[in-house]
């Protein structure tokens, strides 16, 4: 197929607005795959996915469509739909030309429609505007019409109205993807350039890169390499996606297809990077950024007889996610486990989710916790090195207050949409989290959006379903990494008889360490058992106590009741003892149940 008959588009739309949906139709309209196939989508493919109803990882397709008697060819790129994974979704972006903007009729424009809108935007693509669910007794297009206008100062005229369930006006969507989007600019003589855009891992052949071909062509046999990576693999399969696999000799400029070439981990293939011929020397198709790890979490097996078990699990887990990244981290309670870094939160529920569900592993994954930015006191070393700042997002490695010249912290850009009635206790929420209001734009008559620069660590605990609960489910949110800003960070220690515990230390604003550090005291108060000896808890910041509980001593022996009883009775209430006991974790010359850890460290 000519260039000039081939276009690149994807879909991008909040969650549930219907971009699967929409996504069958157009595959079934196209004859790619059968009407009715059920209504379950074909894009979707990871359980997660259809559990939850959202897109994860971005899934393509290559559509012929047929126009006045010639056929096009209509690349369908998939996008995830969270900005979690804006990274994966600029880079689907950066292989098009044009995107459907779906917006549902009845729920209008939402939080996540804002972000993606400004993505597409931000990179030029052509923007055709479709309502789906018309034919929801609720659908009200004439607002939602308004509310593309008024925010991005979309036409009215060129908006397509179309159900996407029940297949109606799904033609004039395709017709406006082969009139509006613009033909893509491809260099078929020129040497080959692919970017890879997204990757798989297969059981058989390895990872298998999507690729958008820049220039040129490339045939099953060939010696590519990748341009940031510097490794060199011969290409073993290529294929399109229709959307099954359909193997194929070669693949030329315009097209999209699956390549694989035996590479073993998906870090090889990073998303973003150039394949290019190895004998060519080229120019790589864009600045490559890799992803980036906002938002950490421990992982630590049930019981560490599962350890292995776990290990093989995440490996395998971050075979087909490359922006996943893993550290191995050790806690004298909770024993060997792992650190892993999260694109967000998204990212990090559907990661265990997925954990759970596709390898029924039972972990524990503690409280979410962020990066933070140190800059510390010129010393003779680092100003050798240049090490003066450092990123910190484990708390037992924040280094003593004395040595910190100044600490930075994530902020992120979120933005709010919801009725206005609800807009006093979200106001009061987001100052509670130390927001900063940006923006606060009518959008109709009754609703309103709302911009507020956020800490991340605000965001990272429960941030989204407190401001379901108080907007009774109406409002959306979502956000965008906005760099690092200067705060009062310190470290909270929380201590037993005068040794700090480091696994329940916590970085936190220097606002917050009071309330944080009582919290923490009253409830390891109630959760750890009496013992022999009497506890202090406490919780001090820069060696300055906050808060204290005490736990007294246990004082009654177990068997005491028992003398003169039956000794058959007592030795078995010994032997129960002990059992317990191997339960129990040595910490700071306490032993702690291991329950308690989990406990806290969830919370
Ligand atoms: P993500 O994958 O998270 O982006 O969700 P999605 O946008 O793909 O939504 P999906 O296609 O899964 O649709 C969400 C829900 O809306 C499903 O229950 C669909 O059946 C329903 N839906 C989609 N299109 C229409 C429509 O035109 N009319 C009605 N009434 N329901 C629709």
């Amino acid at each position: 197929i000519p260039v000039e008959r081939i276009r690149n588009f994807s879909i991008i739309a909040h969650v549930d607005h219907g971009k699967s949906t929409l996504a069958d139709r157009l595959l079934e309209f196209t004859g790619a795959i059968k009407e009715n196939s059920g209504n379950n989508q074909v894009l979707d493919k990871l359980q997660v996915e259809r559990e939850r109803g959202i897109t994860v990882k971005a899934q393509t397709a290559s559509l012929l469509y047929n126009v006045d008697g010639e056929d096009y060819l209509l690349n369908l790129i998939d996008t995830p739909g969270h900005v979690d994974f804006s990274n994966e979704v600029s880079r689907s972006l950066s292989a098009c030309q044009g995107v459907i903007l779906l917006v549902d009729a009845n729920d209008g424009v939402q939080a996540q429609t804002v972000a993606n809108f400004y993505l597409a935007f931000g990179n030029d693509l052509v923007i055709i505007p479709v309502l789906n669910k018309i034919d929801l007794k609720n659908a009200d297009p004439e607002r939602v019409c308004k509310q593309l206008q008024s925010l991005f100062d979309i036409d009215p005229s060129e908006v397509i109205k179309i159900s996407a369930k029940l297949g109606k006006n799904i033609d004039s969507v395709l017709k406006a993807v082969v009139k509006r989007v613009p033909i893509p600019i491809v260099n078929r003589t020129a040497p080959f350039r692919g970017l890879i855009f997204d990757s798989s891992f297969d059981k058989y052949r390895g990872v298998l890169s999507l690729v958008y071909v820049q220039d040129g062509n490339v045939k099953v046999g060939d010696t590519i390499t990748s341009y940031h990576n510097k490794k060199s693999f011969e290409i073993k399969t290529l294929s399109l996606l229709r959307p099954q696999e359909v193997p194929v000799e070669r693949l030329v400029a315009g097209q999209i297809g699956l390549v694989g070439c035996n590479m073993r981990s998906s870090k090889e293939a990073l998303i973003g990077d150039t394949l290019h011929n190895s004998n060519d020397v080229i120019e790589p198709l864009q600045g490559f950024t890799p992803a980036r790890p906002m938002v950490f979490a421990g992982i630590y097996p049930m019981d560490q007889s599962q350890h292995v078990n776990l290990r093989s699990a995440i490996e395998k887990l971050t075979l087909n996610d490359s922006a996943v990244t893993v550290d191995v981290g050790t806690s004298p309670a909770l024993g060997l486990g792992w650190r892993l870094g999260f694109l967000g939160l998204l990212h990090m529920e559907v990661f265990s989710q997925r954990l759970e569900q596709e390898y029924a592993m039972d972990a524990i994954i503690t409280a979410p916790s962020v990066t933070y930015k140190l800059k510390l006191k010129p010393t003779k070393q680092n100003l050798k090195d240049g090490t003066d700042y450092i990123y910190v997002n484990n708390p037992a490695l924040f280094p003593d207050h004395l040595t910190i010249e100044e600490t930075l912290e994530p902020i992120v850009l979120g933005t709010i949409i919801t009725p206005d009635k609800y807009m006093g206790p979200i106001i009061s929420m987001c100052m509670e989290r130390r927001g900063v209001q940006k923006n606060a734009t009518n959008i109709d008559n009754e609703r309103v959006m709302l911009q507020y620069e956020l800490p991340l660590c605000e965001i990272v605990v429960d941030f989204h379903d407190t401001l379901k609960t108080l907007s009774s489910g109406y409002a959306s949110f979502d956000y965008e990494d906005h760099g690092y800003k200067p705060s009062n960070l310190v470290k909270l220690s929380i201590l037993l008889n005068g040794n700090a515990v480091d696994e329940l230390s916590a970085i936190v604003h220097i606002t917050k360490a009071q309330t944080v550090g009582r919290q923490m005291v009253l409830r390891l108060r109630d959760i750890i058992p009496r013992q022999m000896v009497h506890i202090a808890v406490q919780a001090a910041v820069n060696g300055k106590v906050l808060a204290r509980e005490n736990i007294k001593a246990f004082r009654k022996d177990v068997t005491a009741k028992l003398y003169g009883g039956d000794v058959t009775r007592r030795m078995k209430l010994l032997a129960q003892q002990a059992a317990g006991k191997k339960k129990m974790r040595m910490v700071a010359n306490i032993s702690l149940p291991r329950d308690t850890f989990i406990d806290v460290l969830k919370k």
